[in-house]
């Protein structure tokens, strides 16, 4: 099969195409047949050794898989050959999601739902997870909570957005000026465009944020809090931010995304009862790996994703 490869830590040039052998599932695992493959932030930090979770190339990057079970391991029930999935691979483990075939865990697996192309739901696990997990496992996500999203246009914030939503909270996000129409789009009640207003001097009360931004953004996020109210970072949280938390009394959590099956079946049927959906900014031949891991750093709306 062909992989995305590659041989040293450096730049997108560094991706190439190479040939391995088709790997043999094992006990809980199935064969999945990449359709598509999500490209997330992390992926071009593990490139370029920014982020070395992998440790040292040669591996195969990513973790967001929807394709099609070509083969069940030993122990695997819940799926058969055919079957279209989605998931989010092994995180933060190498799951090797560049390439025509990968090995996964089936419990970290859901089926795809019919009204979901493999394109959109490629772009769903890690991002759509993350989400997920802020609002439900860190926070306590409510109906009529105020929530603000950070960065509401990308991969993280535009599901972000959806899913706060869907629960019937009140959403305010910030974005660049050029995203505004489309954060309105997909239903955030209030948008601030973060070059042009200082969100921490505009907006407040929040029970949740979002925060995708980490530094000073962090510490302005924490002020925009109710008390009780809680920030999660997707960025680690500096000794200054835990400081300032402790004395306003709000909750500051620090998280790394991880597979949840459970998690991504609630999201999926989201999908399939029309609430939420994955936009799609473009798509690039897994031979292109390079260059949609530059098109990702431009900062389109929704997901870049490979495609076979
Ligand atoms: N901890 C975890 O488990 C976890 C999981 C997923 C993602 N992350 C991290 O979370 C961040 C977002 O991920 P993503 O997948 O959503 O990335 P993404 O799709 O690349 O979107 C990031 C967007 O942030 C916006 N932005 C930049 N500076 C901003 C600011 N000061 N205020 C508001 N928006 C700003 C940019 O859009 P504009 O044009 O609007 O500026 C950019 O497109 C990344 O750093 C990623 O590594 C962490």
């Amino acid at each position: 099969m062909r992989v995305v490869t590659q041989d040293t830590f450096g730049g997108p040039d560094k991706l190439h195409i190479a040939e391995r052998s088709v790997p043999e599932p094992g006990e809980g695992e199935m064969l999945v047949r990449v359709a598509a493959a999500g490209i997330n932030p992390v992926d071009l930090a593990v490139r370029a050794g920014a982020f070395p979770l992998i440790g040292d190339p040669p591996f195969i990057l990513g973790w967001d898989i929807a394709g099609t079970v070509e083969k069940t391991g030993p122990g695997v029930t819940d799926f058969s050959p055919g079957v279209r999935v989605m998931g989010l691979s092994g995180f933060p483990e190498q799951a090797g999601a560049y390439g025509e075939y990968a090995c996964v865990s089936a419990d970290e697996f859901v089926r795809t739902p019919e009204n979901m192309p493999d394109v959109e739901a490629a772009g769903m696990p890690l991002a759509g997870l993350t989400g997920w997990q802020a609002f439900f496992d860190e926070a306590d996500l409510k109906a009529n909570d105020r929530v603000l999203v950070h960065a509401g246009a990308g991969g993280v914030g535009h599901l972000a957005i959806q899913i706060a939503k869907a629960f019937g909270a009140h959403v305010t996000t910030t974005v660049s000026a050029a995203k505004t129409d489309y954060a309105r789009s997909i239903g955030a009640d209030e948008v601030i465009d973060y070059r042009a207003t200082d969100f921490a001097e505009a907006t407040g009360d929040f029970d949740i944020v979002l925060e995708t931004v980490a530094g000073d953004q962090l510490l302005n996020s924490l002020g925009t809090l109710k008390p009780g109210g809680t920030v999660v970072s997707l960025r680690k949280a500096g000794e200054d931010a835990e400081r300032m938390a402790a004395e306003k009394g709000v909750r500051l959590k620090s998280i790394l995304v991880h597979p949840d099956a459970v998690a991504l079946q609630k999201l999926a049927t989201l999908v399939a009862e029309h609430e939420i959906r994955v936009h799609v900014a473009r798509t690039f031949p897994m031979e292109q790996a390079g260059d949609a891991h530059r098109f990702l750093e431009t900062g389109p709306i929704g997901k870049v994703v490979l495609v076979n």
